[in-house]
């Protein structure tokens, strides 16, 4: 894999966390301890805690800096980036969460955008595939064997929000303007999206099924990416270093 552009995905659970003597211990900003202090219900507050100090843990591996020292804020559309001497390094993240399960993307030099879902049958999906497919993906969507829809279904809404994600803007676009790939035969593929032609060429999205339950979609912009599926054995354990 040595001289592609690689993507380092960390998919981690809350227990995995909770039980590491490194991982459990909290290395929060004065600003997201007071956020932590305000979720009301404890669980949440201490997944929030430890889905937090994953992300600032393994960034600061990747930026050589002690988690603590990692500068963090938040984009135009709630996407968090680097700020502060992290920002020059040009390091692309992205995280998304499911019940217990936690994903992490780091791209050095890219835009990258994560999302997993648990697969599970939704009773409004009808409705959502006329919300969120366009015309042309709910043709395709119709004419797939019955028993393939639901999965068909998470792989084309993980794949449009992984894309969305990794542009920044969340769902404050239609997910509806853009269309992927989501048949059994066919790699993960952006097909279209609106107001931006050149995207199919220059955006790559890559797909995870790391249980049988959970599916993960990434979107990288560039077309060569590589994933690398990595661990907590990965992450730098020595908060001295910074
Ligand atoms: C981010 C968003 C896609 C959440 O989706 P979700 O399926 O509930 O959650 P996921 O677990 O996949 O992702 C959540 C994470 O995405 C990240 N995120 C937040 N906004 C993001 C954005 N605009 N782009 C990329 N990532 C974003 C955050 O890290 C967040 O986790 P955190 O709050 O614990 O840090 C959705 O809330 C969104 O699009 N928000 C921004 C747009 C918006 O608010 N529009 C309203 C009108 S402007």
């Amino acid at each position: 894999m040595e001289g592609a552009d690689i993507v380092d995905l960390w998919i981690l659970s809350e227990r995995q966390l909770a039980t590491d003597p490194t991982f459990s211990q909290p290395v929060l900003s004065a600003e997201e301890a007071a956020k932590a202090a305000g979720v009301r219900a404890e669980a949440d507050r201490r997944r929030y805690a430890l889905f937090r100090s994953a992300l600032r843990r393994v960034l600061g591996t990747h930026l050589g800096i002690a988690p603590e020292r990692v500068g963090l804020r938040a984009g135009a559309f709630g996407k968090p980036e680097l700020c502060g001497g992290a920002e020059a390094a040009g390091l692309g993240f992205n995280l998304s969460h499911s019940g217990e399960m936690l994903a992490i993307a780091v791209a050095p030099g890219m835009a990258v955008g994560v999302d997993i879902e648990h697969l599970r049958c939704l009773a409004a999906r009808d409705r959502l595939v006329r919300r969120v497919m366009s015309p042309a993906e709910q043709e395709r969507f119709a004419r797939l064997p019955a028993a393939e829809r639901s999965l068909a279904f998470w792989r084309a809404w993980t794949r449009k929000e992984a894309y969305l994600k990794g542009r920044g803007v969340g769902l404050s676009e239609p997910l509806a303007g853009v269309s992927v790939t989501f048949d059994p035969d066919e790699p993960p593929r952006l097909i279209h999206a609106d107001g931006r032609p050149q995207d199919p060429a220059t955006w790559s999205l890559h797909e995870v099924r790391p249980a049988s339950d959970l599916l993960g979609a990434l979107a990288v912009s560039q077309p060569g990416a590589q994933l690398r599926l990595r661990g907590l054995g990965d992450v730098t354990r020595d908060r001295g270093h910074g």
